[in-house]
């Protein structure tokens, strides 16, 4: 699998999500926050409510797990402290940067492979297999079909991220499978359901946070931006605008319109904890 442009955006937007928030927030994660009911909504809590999310994933890993492969490890903060724990951990990410950070963080104690889940290669095999939120980025049937090689006999799947609804605009509020097709696929695979905890409640607040943030910072920076190259050069706006219309329009709806809010999120969205179970006679070839 070759990286798109696509792959390529979302990268750079993950990599520019964990600069700048680690820089502004203290932000160690790139995940969402888990609102838990006694942390105030409020942007500066982010890092608290990701290391309340990080808790919560962390706490529904089964008795006798061992060995973990994190599949998207981000900036490897969650190996590190399932590390510290005293689990085994290994390591996927894509993304160079993500990868430089995360293994300067493990070191010696994890090995992280820098490839898509759908590219690993290993002969290692695995207790469990971990998607804390990157899940959405790979293919479903890939992904699962991968976990089967990769488990031990009897292993365990935790899968923690966003799922889609119903159809939905995705220019409008983009990520995650959908629900139906997951459950569709997951029913005939060799996974049986352990644990369910739906936390869209608890997680929709980062939309509100996001769209506060758009509309108090991102929109009258761009105004003010707008502004100034009209006073300077408006034939250079002009022209700007319309040779990049279809790409402001596009930005404009998914970034500005005030619709990404927590309200639409738990309308449109399902944040899902699964944990399964592989059969134990399933072979792992
Ligand atoms: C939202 S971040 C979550 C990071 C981390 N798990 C956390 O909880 O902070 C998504 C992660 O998925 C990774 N990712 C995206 N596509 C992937 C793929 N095809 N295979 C493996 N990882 C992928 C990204 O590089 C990134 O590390």
């Amino acid at each position: 699998m070759k990286k798109t442009k696509k792959d390529i955006s979302r990268e750079l937007g993950l990599e520019a999500g964990s600069i700048c928030g680690k820089y502004f927030l203290k932000l160690e994660h790139l995940h969402y926050g888990y609102w838990t009911g006694d942390i105030e909504i409020d942007i500066a809590n982010l890092h608290i409510a990701q290391d309340e999310y990080a808790k919560f994933v962390i706490s529904h890993i089964p008795d006798g797990v061992k060995t973990i492969l994190d599949v998207g490890c981000g900036t490897g903060q969650i190996a590190k402290k399932l590390l510290d724990m005293g689990y085994q951990v290994d390591c996927v990410s894509p993304c160079p940067f993500l990868k430089k950070q995360a293994s300067e963080l493990l070191g010696n104690r994890s090995h992280v492979f820098e490839c898509f889940y759908e590219n690993l290669q290993t002969v290692n095999r695995y207790d469990m297999v971990l998607f804390c939120e990157s899940f959405q980025y790979i293919d479903m049937e890939q992904a699962l079909s991968n976990t089967n090689k990769f488990l031990k006999s009897g292993g365990y799947l935790l899968i923690c991220d966003i799922f889609r609804k119903g159809t939905l605009d995705k220019t409008f509020m983009g990520g995650g499978h959908s629900l139906t097709k997951f459950y569709n696929l997951i029913a005939k695979s060799s996974f049986r359901l352990i644990e369910n905890v739906d936390i869209t409640e608890q997680t929709a607040p980062n939309m509100d946070l996001l769209d506060d943030a758009m509309e108090s910072v991102v929109r009258p920076v761009v105004s003010a931006g707008v502004r100034f190259l009209e006073s300077r050069n408006p034939i250079t706006l002009k022209l700007l605008r319309w040779k990049y219309r279809k790409k402001i329009n596009k930005a404009h709806k998914k970034y500005l319109e005030g619709r990404k809010t927590g309200e639409n999120f738990k309308k449109y969205k399902s944040y899902q904890l699964f944990l399964y179970k592989r059969d134990a006679q399933v072979s792992s070839r």
